[in-house]
């Protein structure tokens, strides 16, 4: 049965392949992107967010079969706060009333590996209290100490934690949609480009995300994990991080968390 999905990120990497297999597969995607996409939006702020909400619910009717918010930055600025995290939960709850309407309806977001990296514990608190000008506070300190390098880590861990957090809530679970997220560990697409233009960053990077199995990750591969995700098989799976990364958080990470 054809379904019609918003897909942020819609315009490069990640989004853009789930985006052109869900079209394959005949599905109508709602493509939401700064550029290149059916609804263009800057999701870094509220008023982008707001338009893209509306837009979103224009061109769908009023009604979602599934949404997946991929769109991300990642650099030492604030604005991986502003997208990854406040970007994220302001497109899915603004949203989140059309896939209530769904029969099957699902939702699906990406962190990253990065968020088990360290973080700074101030800017994920305001993210969880959903306080976006004491978030983008407290990341703005974090940048001007220089340690802005912990603001991408911060953004993926309180996206990862607000799912875990309101995935059981009545808004979610009580209304038959569930949310999840992929953790991806390394992929080729433009975001990490420099990472392998530089012999430095390179090296930095296999050693932060060390992954055994099968190496660095085509987008194609995290696209089908979220496929599977926001598909009608999946009815019972909600509030999990899925990590798709070559083994780098079972090689990171305390055997013992499971
Ligand atoms: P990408 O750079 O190829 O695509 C990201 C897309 O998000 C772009 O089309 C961009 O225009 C859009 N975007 C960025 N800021 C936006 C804004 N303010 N408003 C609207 N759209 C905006 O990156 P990629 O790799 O496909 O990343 C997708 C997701 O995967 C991101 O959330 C990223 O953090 C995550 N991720 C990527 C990894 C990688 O190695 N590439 C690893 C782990 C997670």
């Amino acid at each position: 049965m054809a379904r019609t999905i918003a897909v942020s990120g819609s315009a490069s990497g990640i989004g853009a392949s789930l985006a052109g297999m869900l079209r394959d597969a005949g599905d109508t995607v709602i493509g939401i992107d700064r550029h290149d996409a059916d609804v263009r939006a800057d999701l870094s702020v509220p008023e982008g967010r707001a338009g893209a909400v509306a837009e979103t619910l224009e061109r769908a009717g009023g009604r979602l079969d599934a949404v997946v918010a991929c769109a991300g930055v990642s650099d030492f600025t604030i604005m991986p706060v502003k997208v990854n995290f406040f970007g994220v939960v302001g497109l899915l709850e603004g949203l989140r009333p059309a896939l209530a309407r769904a029969e099957a309806p699902r939702a699906a977001v990406v962190g990253s590996i990065s968020g088990t990296h360290p973080v700074d514990d101030a800017t994920v608190r305001a993210c969880l209290g959903l306080d976006e000008p004491a978030a983008l506070a407290a990341a703005a300190k974090v940048e001007e100490s220089g340690a802005g390098g912990l603001l991408y880590p911060s953004s993926k861990s309180a996206l990862v934690q607000w799912v875990r957090r309101v995935c059981t809530a009545p808004e979610w679970a009580g209304a038959g949609i569930p949310l999840n997220a992929v953790a991806p560990g390394v992929v080729r697409t433009p975001m990490s480009a420099p990472l392998f233009e530089d012999e430095g960053m390179f090296q930095i990077m296999k050693e932060a995300v060390p992954m055994p199995l099968n190496g660095f990750a085509g987008p194609e591969v995290i696209a089908e994990a979220l496929r599977w995700l926001i598909s009608p098989a999946n009815t019972h799976m909600t509030g999990q991080v899925i990590y798709v990364d070559g083994g780098a958080e079972a090689t990171l990470r305390d055997a013992s968390l499971f």
